[in-house]
């Protein structure tokens, strides 16, 4: 299984900081919040891995990250010319994933606390064409997607809905196979004009295969000066190596 790590867009929301570095260079902690990702992916052994990143200071992601041998995994990198959505992101690895491939997708601002390996463990065995997302008990649904259940699958995700059919957000942890980049095809740009990760889960869900794992640790959006302080506060990584 590969690693996507999605670190285009605008980061507006921690403007005027975004206006002079990447969001995903913030630190996060003793580090900057894309480090987290990859060690995320590392730690459930996953080490080959696409760096999505946006032409906003694209040379400092290489020279802090470089080829990823400080954590034992490769990087590999592609740049989304302009914020056009998530799943315009994930678009750009189409040829990293190899036909039949599983992937797991990270959103480089969500920060959390669980392992990746159980639930990359159990997407492995996931039949072909079927996608799993990740999700998180929140009071604060309107931010975020947020599914309706049933049973062991998801019947579909409002975006940002102004009245919840349940108690869970979609984080940003989303595992598929190559199968997706028809799925993405098949979308066009919303209302805002962004090519939306909701629009291809949903696709998933329509038929009936879009399942879903919970995390029990904390996690957060980092997209916000609020969300990032309290991730900065939270996470413990000590051993972040000087230089
Ligand atoms: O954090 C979880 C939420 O992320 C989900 O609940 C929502 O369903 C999903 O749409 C997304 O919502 P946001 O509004 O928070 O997405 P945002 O535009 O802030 O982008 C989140 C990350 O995706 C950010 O770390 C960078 C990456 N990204 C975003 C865009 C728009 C890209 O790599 N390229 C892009 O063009």
């Amino acid at each position: 299984m590969k690693g996507v790590i999605l670190a285009g867009g605008t980061g507006t929301r921690l403007a005027p900081l975004t206006k002079i570095v990447n969001k995903h260079l913030l630190p996060a902690g003793k580090v900057p919040m894309i480090e987290h990702a990859v060690r995320k992916l590392a730690s459930a052994g996953i080490g080959d891995i696409l760096v999505v990143i946006g032409k906003q200071s694209a040379g400092l992601f290489l020279d802090y990250l470089g080829g990823g041998k400080r954590w034992g995994v490769r990087l590999t990198y592609r740049v989304q010319e302009e914020a056009g959505g998530i799943a315009q992101g994930l678009a750009l690895a189409e040829g990293f994933i190899s036909e039949g491939e599983k992937m797991v997708v990270l959103l480089g601002d969500n920060l959390f606390e669980d392992d990746l390996r159980p639930f990359a463990d159990r997407f492995a065995k996931q039949e072909p064409g079927t996608a799993m997302v990740l999700l998180k008990e929140t009071d604060e649904l309107n931010r975020y997607g947020v599914p309706v259940l049933a049973n062991d699958t998801i019947a579909r995700i409002e975006e940002k809905p102004s009245d919840p059919q349940s108690d869970y957000c979609v984080t940003g942890v989303y595992l598929y196979d190559s199968a997706v980049f028809g799925a993405i095809r098949g979308i066009r740009p919303s209302l805002r004009g962004e090519l939306e990760i909701t629009d291809v889960n949903n696709r998933y869900a329509a038929e009936g295969a879009l399942t879903y794992g919970v995390l029990t640790g904390w996690w957060t959006d980092a997209g916000t000066f609020e969300s990032l302080r309290e991730a900065g506060e939270r996470l413990s990584f000590p051993d972040a190596e000087p230089g």
